[in-house]
């Protein structure tokens, strides 16, 4: 089933994880854990991020993980091959989601207008990522466009931050949100794992609509 609402309703927050050194995959994705997030994006934006997306897939089986940025049906295939779980582009082109729609996991698409909303449900998914949330238009933009297109779900990300993610998880069309902030870069080049699942904590006890959404889908 690539529609990724089932993925949406994992937690609150999904964070969106770039790992510069794979030393730190396995560490990142347990501190999350403990904090109580059962799921992680893991950007393509390094060299190593296959190798990252590699160790968590195999060494942390209770989280969810999914590779991030794909940009390019090469980037999804080699992502898949290590193990991805789902995948998450920021934007849409048919010849990526064509692709991506063949390889049997959830796909997480990246819309920002109403247009590519609609190409993206006449595809047969509902679940999207929003991005950039912030800059493209927030919360209003979402309600707005909840009117005349209810069923389509969001993951919206970019911009993102524990005080802004109320206003969006309070909306009917949104699952979950995404963000950065939960694996700060300095966290990890510190091994500071306790500021990850402090980060984590707070995140997994705010309130989505996680339970009105999954009656949806
Ligand atoms: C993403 O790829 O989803 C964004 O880079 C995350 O945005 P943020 O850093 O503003 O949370």
């Amino acid at each position: 089933m690539a529609d990724a609402s089932r993925v949406l309703q994992v937690s609150p927050v999904i964070p969106v994880v770039t790992i510069a050194d794979p030393q730190h995959a396995v560490p990142v994705a347990r501190a999350l854990l403990d904090g109580g997030v059962g799921i992680i994006e893991l950007t393509l934006r390094t060299d190593s991020a296959l190798e990252s997306l590699k160790r968590i897939a195999n060494e942390v089986p209770d989280i969810l993980v999914g590779a991030g940025t794909v940009l390019t049906p090469r980037q999804a295939d080699a992502a898949v091959a290590v193990g991805a779980q789902f995948l998450v582009s920021p934007g849409v082109t048919p010849g990526l989601l064509d692709h991506m729609l063949q390889l049997n996991i959830p796909v997480l698409p990246g819309v920002a207008t109403v247009g590519e909303v609609m190409a993206v449900l006449e595809r047969g998914l509902k679940a999207m990522k929003f991005f950039p949330a912030g800059p493209a238009g927030g919360p209003d933009y979402l309600a707005a466009i909840g009117a005349p297109i209810p069923e389509a779900l969001f993951c919206p990300t970019g911009g993102v931050s524990l005080e802004s993610a109320p206003a969006y998880l309070s909306l009917a069309n949104v699952s979950c949100v995404g963000g950065s902030w939960l694996a700060p870069r300095a966290a990890m080049e510190n091994d500071d794992w306790e500021q990850i699942t402090n980060l984590a904590g707070e995140a997994s006890k705010l309130s989505g609509n996680q339970v009105n959404n999954a009656s949806r889908s």
